[in-house]
């Protein structure tokens, strides 16, 4: 071995001990200075000498800029959810059934994490391979983001892993790291994450693995998968894959009745508070794996363990005052003021307040105790008042009738519990909240116009309503307070580039009341242009997807306003899209032929199956009948269907006659579903869809 190579495994090495003792022991030995020198020393080292490269140097940890698809891919074992349950009498219930089945049984109670679950291979030691939860059956390869999370062993330490097995468990982001990151994101005038919970599944599909470096995730695993499992309990392979260097939980205990599982719920429920990563429960899983065999599982969850979910936490806090939101509806949105207050891990100083009704039903006033809760939203909110801890002095509060903005009487509309600002056109948040819609990520998606500067355009008389952006010049804005020349000229490009955003996302971008991406998506694919939309009778309208009489109604409303008219017309005179694109085809390879999909298949749903099928240009048949072409037929299908298609003729093929047949194997089935379905939404069948990026929430609290 040459002394360049020896000196870089030495130092990866070493870095990856340093790594361990800081990240997972929380012992470090060197300082972070002298850390930094021997990564500098290795990251030098390495570009000198890329043929020494390795996916598992410490050096990845830092990160790539480059971007990355993800691939799906299936797991070797399905990783299941949890059934659950909020209450000690089903949990008890739960156990009595188990111990009926297989007699005397031992519990391992552990934390339930709240982040998002990965599950991570080895090959011979070494990191190969994490993907994402999914829907249980195949998820997202993240394997260049999971290597930057420090607590995660690329290299095994110890002896005696198996040659290929999998561990899993929750990648977590910290209250701290959490806080930071929004406070760093409201400053830039980005989206919120809702919760450290979003905020860890949105980074770990990151396009770029430097800035998942960055954000400083944790990951604790808690179920072991594999065949040749050193030891045959749950407890004894953790307890080992700890000495591997696997970040695993200090908080588990075997327990082995229903008194001592209770006991650590309890010492948990309060203890949890002082964790730095969020908890929402206890698992409660049976240790031995024969005992868990002859358990079994359901669909969808095993039989031998079950989560006791934490009620969420409360936190008692005082109400100083309350503030009163316009948004660009002219929804009237109460925000409570509170005396600042510490809850599941954060600072809480505002509460959402819902509307004048929640108000008077609690019958809340100024200066009382107030139980404020964490939901899933980014405010928490106003659950209830400490009657008992009322000042003498206090009185009802009144709830505004006028526009704080702009002082115009509030309406109600029917059937609604806010009230609204009906002065649309000259109150300055709707305005603005109608243009910072538009400009949105979602919408027209027009970089470097961030909420600040549509603010200064509108002060500055530039803008007055969407419209206006298209007749913006560069000089104009140059000379503006923050925008020097070539951020001025940027913004000019991404206004000219939003001329490019499909017509769907322009329908989204209109702000018509009730019609979100989803719906506007579905319009979009139904009406096919916007006149059509403009022109349907509210009869048609409801023919749309989605559309109830509810948003038809609103679209109703929408069109009917010359207002609304006159922007559009000016919209289209500065040439953003008013039609829908035809759908282009992966491939021709399936023209004309109609094709039955039936039972279930290892490496594709049957939705994607079906969108793949048109995306090649064939067509879906519901079931098989003298038309059909092939049955694609998958495991647990019915033998009458097989039967019928033998009879009359329709060729019987498999998942991979399929892909064989539509270009071979596809890794990313997805990519192929969204290249044809960018108008349709994926169904919602897949838990990494609820915690995405999608889930961010726009930044709220903000008073124009
Ligand atoms: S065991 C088959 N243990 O909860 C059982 N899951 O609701 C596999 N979770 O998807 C999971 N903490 O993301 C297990 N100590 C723990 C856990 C845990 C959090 C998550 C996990 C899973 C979800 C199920």
């Amino acid at each position: 071995m040459t002394d360049i190579r020896h000196r870089i495994e030495e130092l990866r090495s070493e870095l990856n001990r340093h790594n361990h003792k800081y990240y997972v022991e929380n012992a470090p030995e060197i300082s972070d200075y002298d850390f930094d020198q021997l990564m500098r020393e290795l990251q030098e080292l390495e570009k000198a000498h890329p043929e020494f490269e390795d996916p598992n140097s410490p050096t990845v940890r830092v990160g790539s800029d480059l971007t990355q698809a993800f691939k799906s891919a299936t797991h070797r074992f399905p990783m299941l959810s949890l059934s659950n349950t909020y209450s000690l009498e089903e949990l008890y219930e739960f156990m009595a059934r188990i111990e009926k089945e297989v007699g005397d049984v031992e519990y391992v109670c552990e934390l339930k994490f709240d982040g998002t679950a990965i599950s991570l291979s080895y090959e011979n030691g070494a990191l190969v391979r994490a993907v994402t939860r999914g829907d249980g059956v195949r998820g997202d390869e993240v394997t260049a983001n999971v290597r930057t999370i420090r607590s995660v062993p690329l290299k095994l330490q110890g002896e005696g892993w198996p040659a290929l097995f999998e561990i899993r468990g929750e990648i977590l982001m910290p209250y701290a790291t959490f806080e930071r990151l929004n406070r760093e994101r409201e400053e830039q005038g980005e989206n919120l994450f809702a919760n450290p919970r979003n905020a860890a599944a949105g980074t770990l599909k990151q396009q770029s693995s430097a800035v998942v470096a960055r954000r400083g995730l944790d990951c604790t695993l808690y179920q072991m998968a594999g065949e040749n499992l050193p030891f045959s309990s749950h407890w004894e392979n953790l307890q080992r894959a700890r000495e591997w260097g696997f970040k695993v939980s200090d908080q588990m205990q075997i327990c082995h009745s229903k008194q001592e599982v209770a006991a650590f719920i309890s010492r948990w429920d309060e203890a949890r508070k002082e964790l730095p990563f969020p908890t929402d429960g206890v698992v409660i899983k049976v240790n031995r794996y024969a005992d868990q065999r002859a358990l079994g599982f359901t669909a969808k969850a095993p039989k031998w363990a079950v989560a006791y979910k934490f009620k969420a936490e409360q936190a008692l806090s005082e109400l100083l005052s309350v503030d009163f939101q316009v948004g660009r509806t002219g929804a009237i949105t109460p925000v409570a003021n509170l005396e600042p207050v510490h809850l599941a891990g954060t600072t809480v100083r505002r509460a959402s307040l819902h509307n004048a009704e929640q108000i008077s039903q609690l019958d809340l006033r100024i200066h009382d105790r107030v139980y404020v809760e964490k939901g899933g939203e980014i405010i928490p909110k106003v659950v209830g008042v400490e009657l008992s801890m009322r000042p003498a002095t206090s009185e009802p509060f009144r709830y505004i009738d006028h526009c704080p903005i702009c002082q115009t009487p509030l309406v109600r509309y029917e059937g609604e519990a806010k009230h609204y600002c009906p002065n649309s056109l000259n109150c300055r948040p709707q305005i603005l909240g109608r243009i910072i819609h538009f400009i949105g990520r979602k919408a027209m998606d027009i970089e470097g116009l961030g909420e600040e500067t549509v603010e200064l355009l509108y002060d500055q008389g530039l803008i007055k309503s969407a419209a206006d952006l298209y007749d913006l010049r560069a000089e104009q804005l140059s000379g503006l307070p923050r925008l020097g020349e070539k951020s001025a000229e940027n913004i000019i490009r991404s206004i000219k580039g939003s001329l490019e955003v499909p017509f769907p996302r322009v329908l989204f971008a209109l702000g018509i009341r009730f019609v979100g991406e989803t719906t506007a998506k579905y319009l979009a694919s139904h009406f096919r242009t916007l006149d059509r939309v403009m022109g349907a009778s509210r009869e048609e309208l409801v023919e749309a997807e989605e559309v109830g009489e509810k948003i038809a109604d609103a679209i109703l409303e929408y069109f009917a306003d010359e207002r609304n008219r006159a922007l559009i017309e000016r919209l289209r005179q500065a040439g953003i899209r008013t039609e829908a694109e035809e759908q282009r085809l992966a491939s021709e390879q399936l023209k004309g032929l109609q094709i039955v999909i039936s039972g279930s298949f290892e490496r594709h749903s049957r939705d994607e199956l079906k969108a793949l099928i048109e995306a090649h240009g064939g067509k879906n048949l519901a079931a098989v009948s003298g038309n059909a072409d092939y049955l694609l037929a998958g495991a647990k299908m019915g033998p009458a269907k097989l039967k019928k298609a033998e009879q009359l003729g329709v060729k019987i093929i498999s998942e991979a006659e399929f892909e064989a047949m539509i270009g071979g194997e596809i890794q990313n089935p997805q990519s192929a579903i969204q290249h044809l379905e960018s108008e349709l939404d994926k169904p919602a069948d897949s838990e990494d869809r609820k915690t995405s990026e999608e889930n961010e929430i726009p930044v709220q609290g903000r008073l124009f």
